[in-house]
């Protein structure tokens, strides 16, 4: 079977991340969750809070630097929109001390969440919370475009298109809209997914199931140490999957096939 190259390194111990860290999980039926599988995860693990609710920002932080090795540039966009989530809920409880928000803000659409999702069904007017829950037959579509045993950028950018051409014929209201900006965002969470969970650009399939499916970090999983993630290096090939990803939904491959 394929394995991740993330789950086959020497395990990093740090102050978020050790081996009980793994055994810790339990299903997050019932409790608040998000669009994103790697925060409903990281509260699956009791990594931030498991309830979902009132996940501290300055922890998060703490989780995503020391935990899984992101730092600059990146770091402080993903941290943005964090903020702009606690501060919404420091308006509505009106506690200006608190710094803390709830996975199911992350539901507001065109903030962070977006059309074109590679595991959730689209956000309707009809049905704001549509985009929550984990659609499996997306993420079987997902992976039936893995290429010799592993998810690459390839995979993501056809399936990206799959969901965008039917999520464009759905009639559905509003009419899909994918700024540019949400462009990117979805390119930022490929990159995620293939460099954090996944190591260079790949995650296998099984990993990819269970991480996207149970929300669980895969058996094995070792996250980046501290430093080996460069801005650069991300940010790069952030703008290589805008372009890919665009480029494969409107002329239906890529360049090199
Ligand atoms: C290492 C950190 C992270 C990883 C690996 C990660 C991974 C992902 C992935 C792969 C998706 C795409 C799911 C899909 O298309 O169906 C996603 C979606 C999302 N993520 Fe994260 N994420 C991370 C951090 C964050 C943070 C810090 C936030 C905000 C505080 C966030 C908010 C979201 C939201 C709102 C979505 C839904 C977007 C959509 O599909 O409409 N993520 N994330």
């Amino acid at each position: 079977m394929s394995r991740t190259p993330s789950s086959t390194v020497r395990p990093v111990q740090n102050a978020v991340w050790n081996a009980n860290v793994l055994t810790q999980w339990r299903d997050g039926q019932g409790q608040e969750r998000s669009p994103c599988p790697f925060l409903n995860a990281a509260a699956n693990h009791g990594i931030i809070n498991y309830s979902g609710r009132e996940i501290q920002v300055d922890r998060l932080r703490h989780v995503l630097n020391a935990g899984f090795g992101l730092q600059g540039k990146i770091l402080d966009t993903l941290m943005n929109g964090a903020q702009d989530f606690a501060n919404k809920e420091k308006q509505r409880a009106q506690d200006s001390a608190s710094n803390h928000f709830n996975l199911e803000q992350l539901l507001e659409h065109g903030v962070i969440e977006h059309d074109g999702s590679l595991t959730r069904e689209r956000h309707t007017s009809a049905d704001p919370k549509r985009a929550l829950a984990r659609n499996n037959a997306a993420i079987d579509g997902l992976l039936s475009h893995a290429e010799n045993g592993y998810l690459t950028y390839s995979s993501v950018a056809y399936w990206r298109s799959a969901v965008r051409h039917k999520e464009e014929k759905d009639g559905l209201q509003p009419p899909t809209s994918i700024p540019w900006k949400s462009k990117l965002t979805a390119a930022g969470e490929t990159v995620l997914l293939l460099e954090v969970i996944g190591r260079n650009g790949k995650l296998a399939v099984a990993d990819a199931e269970c991480f996207l499916k149970q929300e669980r970090f895969p058996d094995g999983f070792t996250p980046v140490k501290p430093g080996e993630l460069g801005t650069t290096y991300l940010g790069w090939q952030i703008l290589k999957t805008v372009v890919r990803e665009e480029y494969v939904h409107r002329f239906g491959k890529q360049k090199t096939d």
